[in-house]
């Protein structure tokens, strides 16, 4: 379970309360289990623990002031909220929770909170009676139907003498539910097939046609779909990218080699998505030896390549089926052809070239346009890791959708299996 942790980026939020001395064993229990730190500290905070010391253990300078211009062009507010998989403000004094009620933003900490839509948790820690007050009652109640994560507090003796409930939970429950927050189980029980990098076709034993594709992102969506319970397949063309942790690999080369990859083993897949770039022609004759620069020109017929995401469609029409679409322009237009043409069921289309910011090849960072029949919805720009989940999540509620009109009888046509043309 804490291994969900691995590779996770958190921020840690700390705020003015005695236990803030207790954070510095959250940040080490945090990179114990494989999570980047990044600590935002509120001024009444440093009043109690120096950002010196945060930074030693994190590894990272301490983030404090909203209106800095050094601290703005380094990660300022907006960065830290879309660079975060999740946030935890540990301690969270009554101060912060009735700050973070009203939704105020009037420092680092609470900007960040309002700028990001990422898990967010707070560890109450304060005087019991200030716990037990109405108003922090009220606020902790407001908090929780929003979806803030309240982790706590324990109850026993107080660093003021007196004894209750207000105690800050200790450090490793802390991050042991915090660890929870990442286990979705949205997509357990299922199996995913996902494509991912480039392709190679060969021209000679030395050459060949491919493209720019990385694979950061098919790679971050085999991760996020076995983070959320699923069994992963990753069918992938030559990249350099470590293979996320109990995914089964299976390398290839070419257009040709994917497809002889994915076909047999689509029998039992449940959702395919198509993150590799396949190139769509490959060198009708590879040259036996290398070939020689002799000739001022030189001509290579090429030939089409099968188009794998629309086979698996056709062949098997029960599968749900998510394309991806890289486009130098018109990204609506084409990504939602490319739903009608290959009869898919979901396409994400992103920017590439000089229209795509951040984003785009190679980049750590993307913005997908989420395309399905009855709708579409923007993923803002965010680190592809991230974004890798938030994709994750919406694959699984339209699978479940899709799944449950399905058993009622919609179109039961659907779901028989169809011989390859
Ligand atoms: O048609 P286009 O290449 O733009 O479509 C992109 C989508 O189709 C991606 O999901 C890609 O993996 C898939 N594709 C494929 N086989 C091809 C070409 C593209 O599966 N030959």
């Amino acid at each position: 379970m804490l291994e969900r942790l691995s590779n996770k980026r958190i921020v840690l939020g700390v705020t003015g309360s005695i236990a803030a001395y207790k954070a510095g064993e959250v940040i080490r229990r945090l990179r114990d289990h494989g999570a980047e730190v990044r600590v935002v500290m509120t001024r009444a905070a440093t009043e109690f623990v120096t950002p010196l010391t945060f930074q030693a253990l994190s590894g990272h300078p301490v983030h404090e002031h909203l209106l800095d211009t050094r601290a703005e062009a380094g990660m300022g507010h907006i960065q830290l909220a879309r660079w975060a998989d999740a946030i935890l403000i540990a301690p969270a004094s009554a101060d912060f929770l009735a700050r973070l009620r009203i939704g105020r933003a009037d420092d680092l900490l609470m900007a960040v909170c309002l700028a990001s839509n990422v898990p967010l948790a707070v560890a109450p820690a304060m005087n019991h009676q200030m716990w037990s007050d109405p108003a922090t009652e009220d606020n902790i109640r407001v908090l929780r139907s929003r979806g803030v994560l309240i982790f706590g507090p324990d109850s026993g003796e107080q660093a003021c003498g007196e004894t209750g409930a207000g105690r800050m939970q200790e450090p490793t429950q802390l991050v042991g539910q915090l660890a929870e927050v990442f286990e979705t189980g949205a997509l357990a029980g299922l199996h995913v097939l996902v494509t991912a990098g480039p392709t190679q076709e060969a021209i000679d034993p030395v050459r060949y046609l491919s493209n720019h594709s990385s694979g950061k992102m098919g790679y971050a969506v085999a991760a996020a779909a076995f983070e959320a319970g699923a069994r992963v397949t990753l069918v992938s063309g030559p990249v350099c990218l470590p293979v996320p942790d109990g995914v089964q690999h299976i390398p290839v080369l070419s257009a040709q080699d994917m497809y002889d990859a994915v076909m047999p083993r689509m029998e039992d897949v449940d959702i395919y998505i198509g993150a590799a770039a396949v190139a769509d022609y490959r060198p009708e004759l590879v040259a036996s030896s290398k070939i020689k620069k002799d000739e001022e020109t030189l001509s290579l017929t090429l030939v089409r390549n099968p188009d794998i995401l629309a086979s698996v469609k056709r062949r098997y029409p029960a599968s749900f089926c998510v394309g991806f679409a890289a486009e130098t322009d018109n990204l609506e237009h084409h990504a939602r052809s490319k739903l009608h043409d290959k009869g898919v069921d979901m396409i994400a289309a992103n920017w590439v070239g000089v229209n795509a910011g951040d984003g785009g090849f190679g980049s750590d960072e993307n913005a997908i346009r989420l395309v399905w029949r009855e709708g579409e919805l923007e993923l803002a720009m965010a680190p592809k890791t991230k974004l890798a989940r938030e994709l994750i999540g919406h694959i699984a509620q339209r699978y479940q959708v899709r799944h449950k009109s399905a058993l009622t009888g919609d179109n039961v046509l659907r779901f028989t299996k169809q011989p390859d043309n």
